[in-house]
């Protein structure tokens, strides 16, 4: 087979803007491409702009406006009651539900996985990760523990049962091991809109990922795969713990579709101009001190209460220029409304992603956030016991990191203003990432809109 799949993945902590970026490929796909998702379940927030309406997906491909077919892949979880709701924000006008396709393999997720979610998180108090507490981990955990509920169990008649039985089960451990008495009542709106999400998915064609990869593919058609999160969030080769429960990186696409990895091709690899984070964990480029967004967080404060109230008069510089990527930026979760952490970009770590997933090409996303700030920071090196180097160490958040940073001038005017071609600060910004990453920046964010893009080697 001559064509290949291309996996789309965020090379950074997640949110970088791949929705935008799989819905601009989608819009020129034929109805004999494919768009899958292969990990993950609706932690992931893919915001996409279409016809000026802005919508947040998490579980649907974003490639649901183009004319391609979508498929949920074997390596994810799903909240069939999420799903079921996300399908009702898609306008009438669009017609999806011939193009999608669901794995029989793919994970359920149960009301009591996102108790055993939130309730978990809580009793780790200091030391919580930080998840979206939709039940990702817990319903990961059941497939390794070799008890989870599958798609294909939907069509069984003992299907009622065996969700009675490992719910029970997961009562016992949410007793036993967090103190916590599940009582009927706080279920009761749960279940009914699983069972309705369960009604729904039983409704959905069903089919095994491989088989229409590699139909597709067989026809020389292409396949696209769409990334959740980042690949810093892999689970192990991302920050661990503070990382996701699935496999990120492009090696997942393999495991999450059942496809051989000869048929998995160089990634396209999409990252920010800055970096941004939520959840805990470490964060070397992070503007603003120790975890200022957490802080901002914590302290229930607001954007503009922060703008002068950052306890640490020496990092209130930073503080602000943290605070003006994430308002410039609007970095907040779309998954649960969440400040996002913000930094400057960081070239040790997208090095290490880049080689990790064999990304090939790039696309660099939302530059116009750039366009008041007085100058770009990228952080080229780190300092660890003294020591220059650009290699990441087994475990970052042991380390005392000191960033190295090359500072950029600012173009004048709005970028999205300039139409398709960069002023030559942001060129010069742009080729010099190239150079530095050794690979191709093929499309350059300047706007939140599909079409504010700018196209390079066209
Ligand atoms: P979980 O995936 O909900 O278990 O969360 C684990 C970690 O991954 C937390 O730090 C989350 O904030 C982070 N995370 C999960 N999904 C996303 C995403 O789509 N974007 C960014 N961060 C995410």
């Amino acid at each position: 087979m001559k064509s290949k799949i291309t996996p789309i993945i965020g090379l950074q902590w997640g949110d970088e803007g791949k929705g935008k970026g799989v819905a601009r490929i989608a819009s020129s796909l034929s109805k004999n491409d494919l768009i899958v998702r292969f990990q993950g379940g609706n932690n992931a927030g893919h915001t996409i702009w279409h016809d000026a309406k802005c919508y947040v997906f998490h579980l649907i491909p974003s490639g649901v406006f183009g004319r391609a077919q979508i498929h949920l892949g074997a390596g994810m979880v799903i909240d069939p009651s999420a799903l079921e709701k996300e399908t009702k924000i898609i306008p009438r006008e669009v017609s999806f539900l011939n193009r999608l396709t669901i794995s029989p393999h793919a994970i359920l997720v149960m009301p009591t996985h996102l108790l055993l979610d939130s309730v978990s998180e809580k009793v780790k108090g200091k030391k919580k990760i930080g998840s979206t507490g939709k039940g990702i981990s817990p319903s990961y955990t059941d497939l390794t523990l070799r008890r989870a509920l599958r798609v294909g169990d939907i069509f069984q008649n003992d299907f009622k049962k065996r969700y009675t039985i490992l719910r029970e089960e997961h009562r016992e451990t949410l007793k036993k091991s967090f103190n916590h008495n599940v009582k009927k009542e706080e279920l009761k709106e749960r279940e009914n809109n699983f069972w309705k999400g369960i009604k729904f998915l039983q409704s959905l064609q069903v089919m095994n990922s491989a088989e229409i990869v590699i139909k597709v593919l067989k026809k020389e058609r292409k396949v696209f795969a769409e990334g959740a999160q980042g690949a810093l969030l892999d689970v192990r080769f991302g920050h661990y713990p503070f990382v996701t429960s699935s496999h990120t990186i492009a090696g997942g696409v393999s495991t999450g579709l059942g496809v051989p990895p000869t048929l998995v091709g160089e990634a396209m690899g999409i990252f920010k101009a800055y970096v941004t984070k939520v959840g805990e964990g470490p964060f070397p480029t992070e503007l603003g001190g120790e975890k200022s967004a957490i802080w901002c967080r914590d302290k229930n404060f607001t954007e503009e209460k922060t703008k002068f109230a950052h306890p640490d008069p020496n990092s209130q510089d930073e503080f602000e220029q943290g605070v003006a990527l994430r308002r410039q930026g609007c970095e907040i979760g779309a998954t649960t409304g969440r400040l996002r952490r913000t930094g400057w970009l960081d070239i040790p770590l997208l090095k290490y992603t880049i080689s990790m997933n064999n990304a090939t090409e790039l696309v660099l996303t939302k530059l116009d956030v750039l366009d008041n700030f007085k100058k770009i920071k990228v952080c080229t090196h780190y300092i660890i016991n003294g020591k220059k180097t650009s290699e990441i160490p087994f475990d970052i958040s042991r380390e005392k990191i000191k960033c190295i940073y090359k500072s950029f001038p600012v173009w004048s005017g709005k970028l999205s203003d300039l139409g398709a071609k960069l002023p030559s600060e942001a060129l010069n910004y742009v080729k010099y990432l190239e150079k530095t990453l050794g690979a191709k920046i093929i499309y350059v964010g300047t706007g939140p809109e599909e079409h504010q893009v700018v196209e390079r080697y066209w």
